[in-house]
């Protein structure tokens, strides 16, 4: 028996979260049955389903259950049911931005991968897109303006006045761009560095305290591109990006950007991680309400996701590449769910996909 040992905070949330987790979690057993390992997961309530249980969309015993285990596998939260709570108890923000926060999660890392195959997915003209792309968002997660000092409103007037603060200290920039840097070691050596020095006193910060790091990443090569730019760049030509590094709001726009030309956002997962092994995985997608209870989401995001789990949190490469080569072998043999269907071909349910990536991993004609 390999040696892995651990607790995985399970939290579906809401919507599709629910159906997606479960097809995860039989590709999960057959990952630990063929890798000779086992885990500990325990179910915890989240989002919408933590408020309509518990009131609170991270109820304390679910923060609890984070803090005990040595991952989060996270599914989705939100919905039009809770939407029209105040703002700050909407699980999106009283969930993942407290969550975030709590555990010192300040990188986010959001791969925007369009399989050769699934081309016709994007909404890119084939011609720009035909050999597929692999793009790394490195998004910083715990600063910027989502909680910078003063966030407030006050009365001015007769009206009001909204403050957001984007603030960054030479630390915050330093620990992201390290996550970045190493990073793409492992991909293409390039981290290009997005930020709007033209006009942001951050953005200067962030450009300076980036390039002393490289120094440190000889092998690594790093470029710089304004925030605008980057967003018209993603739609011509992606697949000239390896690493982009982000402040927080610009990696949370560019991010959905890179996702939605990669065709379907029902296929990217994504890790939050921190100083120490701790992270917190989960689709980039939604809770995709529209489609909740149908059976027909697409569970290779939380699949990958748990992909990114073994191999960041539990030290598994061998097991997330297994899962990573079943995933890339269903698509490459036509697999597919409604949402990466062409026109008039035939789809399969959640579960018949799950199945058949579980089966592969099961059998090792994942492993390579
Ligand atoms: C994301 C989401 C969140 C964010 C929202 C739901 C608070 O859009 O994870 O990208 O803005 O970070
Ligand atoms: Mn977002």
């Amino acid at each position: 028996m390999a040696d892995v040992k651990g607790r995985v905070a399970v939290l579906s949330g809401d919507g599709i979260g629910p159906e997606v987790m479960e097809a995860t979690l039989q590709v999960a057993e057959a990952v630990e049955n063929s890798h000779g390992f086992k885990l500990e997961w325990k179910k915890g309530l989240v989002g919408g389903a933590g408020i309509d249980a518990k009131g609170k969309a991270l109820p304390e015993e679910t923060l609890e259950l984070c803090k005990s285990s040595t991952a989060v596998l996270f599914g989705s939260v939100g919905g039009p049911k809770w939407e029209s709570l105040p703002p700050n108890e909407q699980p999106e923000r009283a969930a993942l931005l407290p969550l975030r926060k709590i555990f010192g999660l300040y990188a986010n890392l959001r791969p925007a991968v369009l399989y050769p195959e699934l081309a016709g997915c994007s909404p890119l003209r084939p011609e720009r897109v035909a050999g597929g792309f692999d793009v790394l968002v490195v998004r910083e997660l715990t600063g910027g303006l989502y909680f910078g000092q003063p966030k407030e409103t006050v009365k001015k007037g007769a009206g009001e006045r909204a403050v957001d603060t984007m603030a960054y200290e030479t630390h915050e920039i330093e620990r992201v761009t390290e996550v970045a840097f190493r990073a793409a070691a492992g991909r293409k050596k390039k981290v290009t560095l997005v930020d709007k020095a033209n006009v942001l006193e951050s953005s200067l910060l962030w450009r300076k305290t980036v390039k002393a790091l490289a120094a440190r990443h000889p092998g690594i090569a790093l470029d710089f591109i304004y925030v605008d730019n980057a967003a018209m760049q993603l739609v011509r030509d992606p697949g000239r990006f390896d690493v982009l590094l982000c402040e927080n709001l610009f990696g949370d726009i560019l991010s959905d950007e890179a996702a939605a030309v990669a065709g379907s956002l029902g296929m990217l997962p994504s890790a939050s991680l921190g100083q120490g092994t701790f992270g917190l995985y989960e689709p980039a997608g939604g809770s995709a309400p529209d489609i909740a209870g149908k059976g027909i989401a697409n569970p290779i995001a939380q699949i990958l996701s748990l992909a990114l789990m073994l191999e960041m949190s539990f030290g598994q490469p061998t097991a997330a590449g297994a899962i990573r080569s079943a995933v890339a072998g269903v698509i490459r043999d036509g697999w597919r769910t409604a949402d990466i269907a062409a026109p008039g071909e035939k789809s399969r349910s959640t579960r018949e996909i799950a199945g058949e990536i579980a089966r592969r991993v099961a059998s090792g004609s994942g492993k390579r």
